[in-house]
């Protein structure tokens, strides 16, 4: 026979032993029902600022609405049935406070709102520290960029206004000093000194144009592609063109994405030229709703297996992306060329 008081200890060992575990994490934990009241939580006497419970004391928290923060997610989760998770801020600590917020349904949650059956789990974690040091990191990453971007066009405009302007003298006074020659041989000597002087005045104005595109600042993105595109035909043989769907070629964005995404174009282009061995390219500039869609494709050998992460490409367009609260998103299977899409909020 079984000796009803021992399985009473064995249980009630059990019990707290499990009510311990479940206090000691430090996630809030909320059991509720299907009409998102509290039947459980862990450390009510935490619940105030992480929830946005008015009480502090568990009969304010036990049987209360589970209520702030968690109730829109806990209502979408509850319409599709399906775990959802976010990141939020809030209140008078917006900006300050972050919590991890996680809804799951529990498995066997068939309870309807009436039966008060524990119907869900939430889950609620401080990740305000993470959060603010992602935020000092974010906004030093982007000092860094508008940093090198003012230096860029510092420097590009150095290079065409001072060296630029020698070398056109120069060519201009060889070219004067060719019509004076005495003899033929001098003649030619000077029109090949000239001949070189115009190739580095050709050198330094697509250096200068490398460094900042002049279209970027006056025409825009669309047209900055344009001319990234015919400075790529001007050294490779490969067949590249830029396609807008539902933007203007002379159409602005922020200042940001322009240059976001135009470094984003540069990069990708770059590595067409020094890894696909790509005939064909494409790059695609599209709206899409209330976002802007940059797609680059190529038709090389794309890439087999892991990207190797040696390089500072693809780590600088993700970085670049996310400034911007976008995404990237890369495909690619060998032989089949590589695609990159970039999607930023406009
Ligand atoms: N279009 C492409 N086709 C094939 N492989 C590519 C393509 N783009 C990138 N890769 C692969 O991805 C790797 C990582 O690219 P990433 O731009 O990060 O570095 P990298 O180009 O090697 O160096 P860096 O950009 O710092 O000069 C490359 O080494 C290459 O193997
Ligand atoms: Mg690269």
């Amino acid at each position: 026979m079984p000796n009803p008081d021992a399985a009473a200890e064995v249980f009630g060992d059990a019990e707290i032993r499990y009510r311990s575990v479940i206090e000691a994490i430090p996630e809030l934990l909320y059991e509720v029902d299907a009409r998102g009241t509290v039947l459980f939580c862990n450390r009510p006497e935490a619940a105030p600022s992480a929830a946005g419970h008015v009480g502090s004391s568990v009969f304010d928290v036990m049987g209360a609405p589970l209520d702030g923060l968690a109730r829109p997610i806990f209502e979408r989760v509850l319409a599709s049935g399906v775990a959802e998770e976010a990141e939020l801020s809030y209140g008078a600590e917006r900006g300050r406070a972050w919590r991890h917020l996680a809804v799951l349904p529990l498995p066997h949650a068939s309870g309807g709102p009436e039966d008060g059956e524990r119907w869900a789990l939430v889950l609620i974690r401080d990740v305000s520290a993470r959060k603010q040091a992602e935020g000092l990191r974010h906004r030093f990453v982007e000092r860094v960029i508008t940093a090198q971007e003012d230096e860029r066009r510092r420097v590009a405009q150095e290079l065409h206004d001072a060296l630029g302007q020698i070398l056109t003298g120069v060519a201009l006074r060889l070219k004067a000093l060719e019509d004076r020659a005495t003899t033929d041989a001098l003649a030619d000597d000077l029109a090949g000194v000239r001949s070189l002087t115009e190739q580095a005045i050709d050198e330094v104005s697509h250096i200068a144009r490398q460094l900042r595109p002049p279209a970027l600042d006056r025409r825009g993105l669309p047209a900055a592609l344009q001319a990234c595109v015919q400075e790529v035909r001007r050294s490779s043989d490969i067949q590249i063109h830029v396609e807008l769907e539902g933007v203007g070629l002379n159409e602005r964005f922020n200042p940001a994405v322009e240059t976001a995404l135009y470094r984003i174009a540069q990069e990708a282009l770059a590595n067409i030229l020094k890894h696909s061995g790509a005939q064909r390219a494409e790059i695609v500039l599209a709206r899409a709703g209330d976002e802007l869609r940059m797609a680059i494709t190529d038709d090389g050998c794309g890439v087999a297996g892991a990207l190797s992460e040696e390089g500072h490409g693809l780590a600088g367009i993700q970085e670049r992306a996310s400034l911007l609260g976008g995404r990237v998103r890369l495909e690619s299977a060998p032989g089949n060329g590589l695609a990159l899409e970039v999607r930023v909020p406009l």
